[in-house]
């Protein structure tokens, strides 16, 4: 895709890292092209040139090799003879077959014998690669042994290297779940750079004394090796030095399954930091024992105990007395008209539908078998102490949680512009709602997030005016929508300071695949609880405290720029972690529609919180969960523990060669502009300075810099591109260009942007479609400006103007009227009654603002007060809320407004305001 890969421009570290399956598939497929050119070349001079360029490719394609185990040294020892002896033609048929046996991944099924390059062996590659292409994806191993690697990280020589290969090639029986392979590394910075690179790896064997240098020189470690000196880590001991090896291999890859070979020393082993490894083998342990210990461990991720439930239950026969006609497919099957819902589903899925909740299956209400063991397994998988599914989507699981912690009168901060679940759950539970404003983007109608200082200064109001007590939640949507990601660990933290117990909920509808990836992970909300907790009950983090806390005390209490200003920090005395997640597993991991799932980090969830929360799930979920729902988040489970790395991984490769490709194509930039994080975060939240990921020289290098430090980053793989200078409207351009010509399906649009999401699921073959549509789109408005007349050019300038400069300002949230706030000093109100005071028609009457009614009533001094809701798609969030007061510039947001859908507002009535009577009766509180 890009012009860089494939080509000899070198890969710097973390561009190297960050493209390395794109640039391991491109250089081999080059290196086949040269070979073949090769042969056909008879001048001295070019042959001479393409052996260098040959000799190049090989070298780097070494590198990267060396941490896979196909093509193994071996292999490669061969490759590097063929080129020494310059029998080209042996070796354009080696990487030849070798390219194949990458394609089909046919190496996962069978060994491939690389100085066997006879007819037969071609033609099983040959015959796999086919098979794959018709199939339409490369080998998932499903009817199979699934495949997996195991790294062994040991100073070893290539002789001893070569024998434990062997032993445990020597050990595979038919009958073994899984195949494996190995790879060997000599040193700690290479067994890291082993995980990174090759997703293959599910499982480490550390064994004896390692050096720490890799004999490569790629800072792509830079960030996970930050304050570990060499010398230091030299002296180490072998047990230190393993140990320290596996708390970062868990750091970046949680999932794989680690055990430690020891050679003496047992006891003081036994008794430090091994918390990482599932076994410690002693250095007679034998290879069986190694063996069964390893595919026991892959399996305990493998298992999805409710989807295999399903599986045998639609397996066993059963007379249906109960609901459900359509379970085993009786009432489809027999009819007369309905049979073509068989043809189209097949039969599994109705011998799975039942509404049974025994007999092998659960029930998701009160799971004590499958449901509950597969809970257990996602709870292990996103770092969550609980996890409960739920199947009517996040929309469902924001309303259980809200409900779960929150009493009536409760204060909680809410970001203004989340999800409407969120507001209708603020309504039901009868919070008082603190409404928190985001940055604005007004270039591009969007907000970003809500910044810490907003957050703390709300916080502060409550605590000086003796509320603080009430407030129990702070609600934050991360990433939002267009891809703004929080730095959950920090605001969480200086939070806590402020107030010491405050539960945070943070809407992850759109981040699940987040926990997958170990640039994205720290910013999740699972891993910034944990990572918190830890670091409140160290000793460490004691002195740090009391340290500050002598200096935060020299400062003034009542002056607010102690509190904004400072970093804050909580004191671990009193401070509990109390942290909830929801996703929206089908969003953006594999799941069913509606799979969603709540995760609990909550020290208090035993105590205080289990009962209400069972209460709450009993509120929302239906007594007839969909259980293909449950099974297939079971499934999508086990794919992220055993696949999420390398999924997310090239999820985000393809969404950085897309960026690549619009930052950099002229043609591309004439017309489409991509947001870069300086666009989407102001440089006030850009500690780290960096304005772009992405640099044309240097490639993808400052990525987690930025995730390492910033207030705000973007989310890479959500792509929004500004398109004002087409002169079509985002909605236009979503449905007219890209849908009905092209078949192009986007979510979301602004009145200037559009955005394209990538996901696991986005292939290279899907990122190329997409730009050929847009370099045919640019191409025609190209043509479309050349063939225009004068007026119509006029037409189209002003149509652009209107797009790029013309845009109104996005209101903040006004305020709720007096009738509605509890307490005048601050700003919270009570969404619930002023929602239910709309129910009795006399209470409300409707005023439109495009004759000017609404705005004389407002001249004449009079609150207009919102009855309901008022949520314009896009942007998609309430810009009204019931008891708020109407504003001038919320007035003119949406007068200048050009979409068609409103909710909550009827264009021949105008806006559902409260009477003035009505708000007078209540505020003498006769609601
Ligand atoms: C931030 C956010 N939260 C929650 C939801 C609701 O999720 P679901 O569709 O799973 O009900 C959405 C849906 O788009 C969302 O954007």
């Amino acid at each position: 895709m890009s012009e860089k890969t494939g080509s000899d421009t070198p890969y710097t570290a973390l561009g190297f890292y960050h493209k390395i399956s794109q640039l391991r598939a491109d250089t081999w497929n080059a290196l086949k092209r040269d070979l073949g050119k090769l042969l056909l070349l008879s001048d001295a001079g070019q042959r001479r040139h393409l052996v260098k360029a040959v000799d190049v490719k090989l070298t780097r394609l070494e590198i990267i090799e060396d941490y896979h185990a196909f093509p193994s040294k071996e292999d490669f020892r061969h490759l590097w003879t063929l080129y020494d002896r310059e029998e080209f033609a042996l070796l354009e048929k080696v990487v030849k077959r070798l390219v194949r046996a990458l394609i089909s991944e046919s190496y996962r099924r069978r060994h491939v014998d690389l100085s066997e390059t006879d007819a037969d062996a071609e033609d099983l590659e040959t015959m796999d690669a086919l098979a794959q292409l018709r199939r339409g994806h490369p080998a998932s191993n499903s009817s199979s042994q699934p495949y997996f690697e195991l790294l062994i990280v040991d100073a070893m020589s290539l002789q001893e290297e070569e024998v434990v290969r062997e032993a445990f090639h020597n050990l595979r029986r038919p009958e073994d779940k899984f195949v494996y392979d190995v790879v060997t590394v000599r040193s700690f910075e290479d067994a890291l750079i082993a995980i990174l690179v090759n997703p293959n790896i599910q499982a480490c064997l550390i064994r004896y004394e390692f050096p720490y240098k890799s004999k490569y020189n790629l800072s792509a470690l830079r960030n996970y090796l930050e304050g570990l000196s060499e010398v230091e880590l030299e002296k180490k001991s072998e047990a230190e030095r393993s140990i320290l090896l596996s708390s970062m291999i868990h750091e970046i890859r949680p999932e794989i399954d680690q055990f430690l070979v020891t050679s003496g020393d047992v006891e003081s082993t036994a008794s430090s930091d091994i918390r990482h490894f599932n076994r410690i083998f002693y250095r007679e342990t034998d290879y069986i024992e190694q063996h069964h210990t390893i595919l026991r461990a892959i399996d305990s991720r493998y298992r999805t105990p409710f989807f295999d439930a399903l599986r045998e239950y639609s397996k066993k026969p059963t007379g249906v007395f109960h609901a459900m006609p359509i379970s085993r497919g009786k009432s489809v099957t027999r009819s007369h008209w309905a049979g073509q819902m068989i043809d189209f589903y097949g039969i599994n899925i109705f011998l799975a539908e039942t509404s049974a909740t025994s007999g092998g299956l659960d029930s998701l209400l009160q799971p004590y078998g499958p449901i509950k063991k597969a809970q257990e397994y996602a709870a292990r998988a996103f770092g969550a102490r609980q996890s409960f599914f739920v199947t009517n989507g996040t929309s469902t699981a924001n309303k259980i949680v809200v409900q779960a912690l929150v009493k009536p009168r409760d204060i909680v901060l809410v970001d203004r512009d989340c999800h409407k679940s969120h507001h209708y759950g603020m309504v039901l539970a009868g919070a008082h709602v603190s409404y928190l404003d985001s940055y604005p983007l007004n270039d591009y109608s969007m907000y970003g997030a809500v910044p810490l200082k907003e957050i703390k200064k709300t916080l502060l109001t409550f605590k000086r005016n003796g509320q603080l007590d009430k407030v129990k939640m702070l609600l934050l949507t991360n990433c939002t929508f267009d891809g703004v990601v929080y730095n959950v660990r920090r605001v969480m933290e200086e939070c806590l300071a402020i107030k010491p117990d405050l539960v945070f909920l943070w809407d992850e509808a759109w981040f699940a695949f987040a926990t997958f990836n170990p640039t994205y992970r720290p910013r999740t909300a699972m891993h910034a609880a944990r990572t918190l907790l830890e670091r409140y009950r160290s000793e460490a983090y004691r002195e740090e405290y009391a340290a500050w806390k002598a200096e935060f005390d020299q400062l003034d209490p009542d002056d607010d720029a102690t509190w904004l200003e400072q970093r804050l920090l909580p004191d671990p005395e009193v401070v509990r972690v109390r942290a909830y997640a929801t996703h929206s597993t089908h969003k953006t991991l594999t799941s069913l529609r509606q799979g969603s799932m709540i995760h609990v980090y909550d020290q208090d969830f035993r105590q205080k919180v289990e009962a209400p929360f069972h209460e709450a799930y009993m509120t929302h979920t239906s007594t007839s969960p969909n259980y293909q729902i449950v099974a297939s988040l079971d499934v999508g489970r086990m794919q992220a523990e055993m696949e999420g790395f390398e999924l997310v991984h090239s999820q985000v490769e393809a969404a950085l060669s897309l960026r690549e490709q619009l930052y950099t194509n002229p043609l591309l930039q004439k017309y489409f502009q991509v947001l870069k994080n300086s666009d989407l975060v102001p440089a006030e939240y850009r500690q780290s300075g960096v304005e772009t990921y992405y640099d044309p020289v240097s490639g993808w290098n400052k990525m987690e810099e930025a995730w390492a430090q910033d207030e705000f980053v973007v989310d890479p793989t959500r792509v929004t591109i500004a398109i004002g200078r087409t002169g079509i409207d985002g909605d236009a351009f979503k449905n007219e260009y890209l849908m009905n010509k092209f078949g192009i399906q986007i979510n979301k649009t602004s009145r200037n942007t559009v955005l394209f999401m990538t996901n696991i699921g986005t292939s290279r073959g899907a990122i190329g479609y997409l730009l050929d549509v847009l370099i045919k789109l640019a191409k025609g408005f190209d043509r479309r400006w050349e063939e225009s007349s004068r007026p119509e050019r006029k037409i189209i300038d002003y149509q652009v103007k209107s797009l790029t400069q013309e845009l109104p300002p996005l209101p903040d949230f006004s305020r709720f009227h007096d009738t509605f706030r509890p307490n005048p000093g601050t700003p919270e109100g009570d969404i619930r009654r002023a929602y239910f005071l709309s129910y009795d028609d006399e209470n409300t009457e409707y005023l439109r603002f495009d004759n000017g009614a609404l705005q004389r009533q407002m001249n004449h001094g009079r609150d207009v007060v919102s009855a309901s809701f008022v949520i314009p798609y896009p942007p998609g969030f309430p810009v009204l809320v019931p008891g708020q007061v109407v504003s001038e510039e919320i007035l003119h947001f949406l007068q200048a407004l050009d979409v068609t859908e409103i909710h909550g507002y009827r264009p021949e009535l105008g806006l559902i305001v409260f009477t003035e009577a009505a708000l007078d009766a209540t505020a003498d509180g006769a609601d």
